[in-house]
């Protein structure tokens, strides 16, 4: 069900029924912080995928009923939890694919940057075991804020000895379905039909949608593109203010969540056509992490796609000089977090 909206060009395969099949189910797949406001509804998004055959939920609390709960639907993958810092090894041995959204939500008011003193702490604990229990896992980082947390992520790697930059994702599907979702609406599109890609990172400005790359080829005026590209980069603090203290975006969330995994799933499966956007390593620009389109393949990245950032509009090209130093300063805080503990 979510490839119906998976639009990522080139258009990808839709799956025969063959692949559909129960025993195609093979991978592995642990969401740390499973318990949480993401971490339930992807849980049972990813107790729906076909090609999961092992569920491993993991948080520090309350995580025996959410896996109960899950384990009673009548679906090929197998459910486990784990509870706490002693169990987290055993969660995550023989793991092919490993998401973390674990750590704290804004509240109206704060940054996602306000979230590092608390998040930061946690991802790299969490990664830790990553690198010690299932190194060759495809790392899925959800925990905010992601400009900072997969920098993180990255050292903590490094230092382990680990660290494989094709299989290390700050996930931003999020801001891409918000972009197709929003311009569908604005310019009465089929939303099976539009894929926007979104570049830079995931807080503020750094979100850059590229509407000028837009698929179908559609003319904005440029109030359209002022007013969509501050919506997108915006969406994120719209939920928080709707939910007016009781978290941010989780349901919207887990639909991305599940969307990427599924991508990165088909793509160890060995489908040769998956694309989507994540923030990754990237020589792309000056700065060590962007995000952009890339090919999926069975290691990880397999292509950072450089296309998107030829012949940008004046807007599109001041906008990429303006989120820039927000970037770098995100990026480098993260990478100082874990070289000042050493
Ligand atoms: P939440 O508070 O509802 O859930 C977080 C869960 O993490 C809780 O169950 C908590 O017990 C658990 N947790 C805390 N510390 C942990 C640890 N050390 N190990 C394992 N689990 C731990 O929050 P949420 O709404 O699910 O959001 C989670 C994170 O995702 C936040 O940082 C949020 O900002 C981020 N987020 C990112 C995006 C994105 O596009 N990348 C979108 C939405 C939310
Ligand atoms: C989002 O974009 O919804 C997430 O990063 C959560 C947030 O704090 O906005």
């Amino acid at each position: 069900p979510l490839q119906a909206t998976n639009t990522q060009r080139p258009v990808p395969k839709l799956r025969s029924a063959k692949h559909l099949a129960p025993q195609a189910a093979a991978f592995k797949v642990a969401v740390l912080g499973a318990a949480g406001g993401i971490g339930q509804p992807l849980g049972l998004l990813l107790k729906m995928s076909p090609l999961i055959s092992d569920l491993h939920l993991y948080d520090i609390a309350n995580v025996k009923g959410v896996a109960a709960d899950l384990s009673h639907c009548n679906t090929p993958a197998n459910v486990a939890d784990f509870t706490g810092p002693a169990e987290l090894g055993n969660c995550l041995k023989g793991m092919d694919v490993v998401v973390i959204p674990a750590g704290v939500a804004r509240k109206p008011g704060m940054t996602r940057d306000d979230l590092f003193n608390i998040n930061a702490s946690i991802v790299k604990a969490l990664v830790e075991a990553v690198a010690d229990n299932c190194p060759e896992a495809f790392i899925h980082i959800i925990s905010n804020p992601v400009n900072s947390t997969v920098p993180i992520a990255a050292e903590v790697l490094k230092q382990k000895g680990f660290y494989d930059p094709k299989k290390l994702f700050g996930l931003t599907t999020l801001d891409v379905i918000r972009a197709n979702t929003f311009v569908a609406q604005k310019k009465q599109l089929r939303l099976i039909d539009v894929d926007v890609p979104v570049v830079g990172g995931h807080a503020g400005i750094t979100i850059l949608p590229l509407l000028s790359k837009a698929k179908p080829f559609v003319g904005f005026t440029d109030q359209e593109v002022e007013a969509l590209t501050v919506r997108i980069q915006n969406a994120g603090t719209e939920v928080v203010e709707a939910k007016a203290g009781a978290g941010s975006a989780t349901l919207s969330m887990a639909y991305a969540a599940a969307r990427f995994v599924e991508s990165s799933l088909r793509a160890l499966d060995g489908d040769s056509e998956v694309y989507e956007c994540a923030f990754v390593q990237s020589e792309l620009t000056e700065l060590p992490f962007f995000a952009s389109r890339i090919k999926l393949g069975k290691r990880g990245v397999q292509a950072v796609i450089s296309d998107d950032l030829q012949g940008l509009t004046e807007y599109e090209a001041k906008a990429l000089e303006a989120l820039k130093p927000e970037l770098k300063a995100s990026i480098e805080k993260g990478i100082a977090f874990v070289q000042n503990q050493k």
